[in-house]
């Protein structure tokens, strides 16, 4: 039997990785999985529910009480369900990306998704992008790749972005995805951090149809 293909892209908000990973699952005809979706879900449920983001415990018995549903779509990407009502704009607002890097920390938290995110990749070939991929979610895969950028670049790139929060100066973008990263990688389970053997891409310079020539390329030749 022929094994699935399964692309991990890792790195810090705004570096491109979501733009490039549906690019790339469009180009090669991959389901694209947004694992960061998943956890800005549970954030805004955690946040709907009013319950306390500090309380660990209240937190993980609420993830015994929902119902989170993946399901593919047309567009061949993920659509998020919580208890039937189907998650968009709200995964964007203010709230839940001031809260995500913290509810993304709690264990139960992660191994409730990372569970989730293997199974919908078992009947699939997958591109999914976030930051514990090449990592934890699949260490195995031979193809990984960390995209990073400078914070500038970085924070310019989510002002521009059509379905980021508005209202926000670059500046204020860039202070808050700093503290983000920070959190990310200074995490005690999964921190944010290039796997070993994961090809680094520094995209500062570089625009989408360069970065995502880059990476077809590499993985023609690692196939
Ligand atoms: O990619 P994003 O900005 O939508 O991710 C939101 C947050 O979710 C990010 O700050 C950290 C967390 N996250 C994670 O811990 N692990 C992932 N695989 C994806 C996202």
């Amino acid at each position: 039997m022929k094994d699935h293909i399964i692309i991990a892209i890792d790195g810090p908000a705004g570096s491109g990785k979501s733009t490039i990973a549906r690019n790339i699952a469009q180009i090669m005809n991959l389901l694209y999985i947004d694992t960061g979706a998943m956890y800005r879900a549970i954030t805004y449920c955690v946040l709907l529910q009013k319950i306390d983001v500090h309380n660990k415990k209240k937190v993980n018995d609420l993830l015994l009480n929902i119902q989170l549903i993946l399901k593919k779509n047309e567009q061949n990407s993920i659509d998020i369900y919580l208890n039937n009502h189907r998650l968009t704009g709200e995964l964007r607002g203010h709230e839940v990306e001031k809260n995500v890097s913290l509810i993304s920390s709690y264990k139960k938290v992660r191994e409730y998704l990372v569970q989730k995110q293997r199974t919908l990749s078992q009947d699939y070939d997958v591109i999914l992008d976030g930051r514990d991929i090449g990592t934890v979610v699949f260490p195995n895969t031979k193809y990984k790749f960390y995209l990073d950028a400078s914070a500038e670049e970085r924070a310019r790139r989510r002002f521009h972005d059509k379905k980021a929060e508005k209202g926000l100066s670059i500046g204020e973008i860039k202070d808050e995805i700093i503290r983000r990263d920070e959190f990310d990688k200074n995490r005690e389970i999964s921190p944010l951090k290039k796997a070993e053997d994961a090809v680094y891409l520094d995209t500062t310079q570089m625009n989408i149809e360069e970065v995502s020539q880059f990476i077809l390329e590499k993985i023609r030749k690692l196939s």
